[in-house]
């Protein structure tokens, strides 16, 4: 036996993502309706439109070898112009009047890698980011690996509550611990998990108290815009970052891999000049620039119009299977009172709560899915325990993404069988711990 390995600090405090167990035994069972991973749907890939880009850059010398060679740090340009264009007209508005040139605009390998390296560029250990309750969990991971400590704020049907913020934010003033907040995080459109998405009436406000309470420090807005395009229903809503006209106080980042294809694996970035200057350092530390043929790829996906078209099909198919969910969660579950989920207008998720149920992964009901043939999150991955040690048992997070209309149907089924199972143990534990 060699010696043993002696890990880093930071080594010991990351952890697999709690998901990832889920991911692999869908993969491993295809007989089992997955409701748990939140990928996208394969049968949607652009695959056509992809080979046709790839094709005519390796039909063109010049484009093959500018793609095929290492590119910048920060991205190649015309993707950096074609991407801030983009959410600029999606907030009705040019880049300058916001502030903005493509040297604002980073592109990363993911959003992910942009969550990852901001990160690195704000906390220490103890470092405080403010969340929504519950957020992305893979954040919390990440949050965890870099020491920084979640607090967070309670949403309701507009998002994140904003009252609550400035509560929050008050709190930490009087405590002294003002000084340890960095970011505030938003995934602010159809948010993983709960599909809520933040009220337009809310949106200039997080800003306002981010500078308000930036006394010593700036205060930064991460908003993660991952599900942004995936709407369903209704107008899009301005950015945050459409409050920051100056460019100083929020970054935007959003993703490929949700409105296109994961496998490009293809992020991008808006944000203030002081943050690209970090993070470009870092970035360049990890990679030297994300996958330069990725990105080729999506600048003419992009100019050609198909990205359009593609995000407009996948709209039209993930609405169906919305509503396929939720018709199926009414029938199945009209007779149970304790049950109630979220309608989201878009994005992947529902968001299910099973009042008196513990839904966590050492309770019974997840025992009883799988015994079913379906599987959830449980919702506790997307909480942090509270100051008296309490974590939120009785959500899962219900991902309509992957599975035909007819599994999904099927799995609702499931999923109300397993629910019958543990419901009146559940409901006899509860009246017995009154
Ligand atoms: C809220 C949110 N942000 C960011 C990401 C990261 O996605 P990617 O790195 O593929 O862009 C995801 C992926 O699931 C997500 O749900």
């Amino acid at each position: 036996m060699p010696p043993q390995l002696r890990r880093s600090e930071k080594s010991l405090r990351t952890t697999d993502s709690p998901i990832t167990a889920y991911v692999q035994k869908a993969l491993e069972n295809p007989a089992l309706v997955s409701f748990a991973a939140g990928l996208v749907d394969e049968d949607t890939f652009p695959a056509a439109d992809v080979a046709a880009v790839v094709a005519e850059i390796m039909a063109d010398p010049r484009a093959s070898r500018a793609a095929l060679q290492y590119g910048s740090t920060q991205g190649d340009p015309k993707l950096r112009k074609l991407v801030l264009d983009h959410v600029c007209a999606a907030d009705g508005v040019s880049p300058a009047e916001l502030s903005l040139t493509p040297a604002d605009v980073c592109i990363t390998t993911g959003s992910q890698q942009l969550l990852y390296i901001l990160g690195e560029v704000l906390f220490d250990p103890g470092d405080i980011v403010i969340a929504e309750a519950p957020s992305y969990f893979v954040y919390h991971s990440l949050l965890q690996s870099h020491g920084a400590r979640v607090l967070t704020v309670p949403m309701d049907e507009d998002g994140m509550r904003t009252d609550a913020l400035e509560a929050l934010l008050e709190d930490l003033k009087r405590s002294g611990d003002l000084g340890r907040v960095k970011l505030i995080y938003t995934v602010d459109y159809f948010q993983n998990p709960t599909g809520l998405t933040l009220s337009a009436g809310r949106r200039p406000k997080l800003v306002e108290l981010a500078k308000r309470y930036s006394t010593d420090h700036r205060i930064l807005v991460l908003e993660d815009a991952a599900y942004r395009e995936l709407r369903y229903e209704g107008p899009d809503l301005p950015s945050v970052k459409r409050s920051d006209p100056t460019n100083e106080y929020v970054v935007y980042t959003s993703t490929f891999s949700k409105p296109c294809a994961p496998g490009l694996k293809t992020g991008y970035a808006i944000m203030p000049p002081d943050v690209m200057a970090a993070v470009l350092h870092l970035k360049g530390s990890h990679d030297f620039g994300s996958g330069n043929l990725a990105q080729h790829v999506a600048a003419r996906l992009m100019e050609s119009g198909a990205y359009a078209r593609h995000v407009a099909k996948l709209q039209a198919m993930y609405r169906a299977k919305r509503d396929v969910m939720l018709a199926a969660l009414e029938k199945e579950f009209a007779d149970v009172p304790a049950a109630s989920w979220t309608v989201p207008v878009g994005g992947l998720y529902v968001w299910l709560t099973l009042d008196g149920v513990d839904t966590g992964p050492r309770g019974p009901l997840v025992a009883a899915a799988l015994d079913a043939g379906v599987m959830y999150v449980p919702g506790e991955f997307g909480h942090v325990t509270d100051a008296s040690g309490d974590l939120p048992r009785s959500h899962c997070r219900m991902c309509f993404g992957t599975a035909s209309p007819d599994m999904i149907r099927e799995g609702v089924a499931r999923f109300r069988r397993a629910v019958g199972a543990v419901l009146p143990r559940e409901t006899r534990r509860l009246a017995a711990a009154r």
